[in-house]
């Protein structure tokens, strides 16, 4: 007879993602980060009940998100960096976006019945204002971490006028224009989102190098004179067609010799079959979009080589990093 240990294992993992949420939520970390504290200090300060928040608490230590000494918890170095509201890793806002993710996933069986997305489409970009605001930070938060290497897969120095397609809270365009010497920026996104947008470039001083411009990617125009173009982390919600749509749309706007950067989660080969991260990706879009789901790395090249791009190429990015580039240059 074969043990039944993973059945119930994946029956109950839903929990300790409940876990994670609530002591995001509670901002839990936050509370911990000037040092160890007890479980009625905590409850007291921020007015919760004790029982429950005992068992929370333990939670966290079983799932390595605490650790506990002498009846005090603390935050491991993991949750210090990252979940302590303020500090420059802060990723909490991703976290509350898989939190708004997580009915989603629990009718999972009801996307595969119907083929249709189990959540409005529209409602993370700008129909639902709070939902558009946590979708657009944990976009930033996560780009803070992709962003930063991106050149080590493709040199922007020189480049001075660069096209963000569907750049969402701008986090790339900043990146690259304080890494380049003389780049200047235009973010391309649906209205609602770069509401969100020019907070976040003039928060972090770039409103003068990175400038917005309302569009529907798919309808709008994208300019000219550009010679770079990023497409990142949006192809993955269209389908082939209008991927090499927007492909040639992005070669369109460039001069020539401008280089073109996709970067996605994609996966390895046509196929279509790994790694596992990739199919995820694609269920969670496909939860989430009407077109969404992960494209292969090959097919996004094929599609670049066809409409006129030259020395396309392939190049991954460092662990823990899930973004692929795959670069071309307009002749
Ligand atoms: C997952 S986000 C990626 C944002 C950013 N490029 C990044 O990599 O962090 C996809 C972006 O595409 C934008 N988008 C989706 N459909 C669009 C459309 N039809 N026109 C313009 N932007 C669109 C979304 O608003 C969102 O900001």
């Amino acid at each position: 007879m074969p043990n039944p240990a993973r059945l119930m294992q994946l029956a109950l993992a839903y929990r300790s993602s409940a876990v994670l949420f609530a002591a995001a939520d509670l901002d839990l970390f936050t509370s911990l980060s000037q040092g160890p504290r007890s479980v009625e200090s905590l409850a007291e300060s921020a007015g919760l009940a004790v029982a429950p928040l005992r068992f929370l608490l333990d939670a966290c230590v079983a799932e390595g998100l605490l650790t506990t000494q002498d009846g005090a918890y603390a935050n491991t170095p993991m949750t210090d960096a990252f979940l302590v509201r303020g500090r420059p890793a802060f990723i909490a806002s991703g976290m509350k976006f898989a939190e708004d993710l997580y009915p989603a996933w629990g009718h999972l069986a009801q996307l595969v019945r119907t083929g249709k997305p189990v959540v409005p489409p529209e409602s993370f970009l700008g129909d639902d204002t709070a939902k558009t605001r946590a979708f657009v930070y944990a976009m930033h938060e996560r780009a803070k971490g992709i962003s930063a290497v991106l050149p080590h897969g493709a040199d922007f120095s020189g480049r001075t006028r660069l096209l963000d397609v569907g750049g969402g809270p701008g986090t790339y365009s900043m990146s690259l224009v304080r890494q380049t010497p003389g780049l200047r920026a235009t973010v391309l996104d649906l209205p609602g989102v770069l509401e969100v947008t020019r907070e976040i470039l003039a928060d972090n001083g770039f409103a003068d190098r990175v400038d917005v411009r309302p569009t529907n990617y798919l309808t709008d125009a994208f300019g000219s004179g550009y010679d770079a173009a990023l497409l990142s982390g949006m192809m993955h919600r269209e389908t082939p067609e209008n991927c090499r749509m927007l492909l040639r749309k992005a070669f369109d706007a460039l001069e020539p010799g401008g280089m073109a950067v996709v970067s996605d989660v994609f996966f390895d080969d046509d196929s279509k079959t790994s790694p596992p991260f990739a199919t995820y990706f694609a269920i969670n879009m496909m939860l989430m979009s009407d077109e969404g789901s992960a494209h292969a790395k090959t097919e996004m090249a094929a599609w670049m080589r066809d409409i006129g791009f030259e020395r396309v190429d392939i190049r991954p990015m460092p662990p823990p990093n899930p973004h692929t580039l795959v670069v071309g240059y307009k002749p």
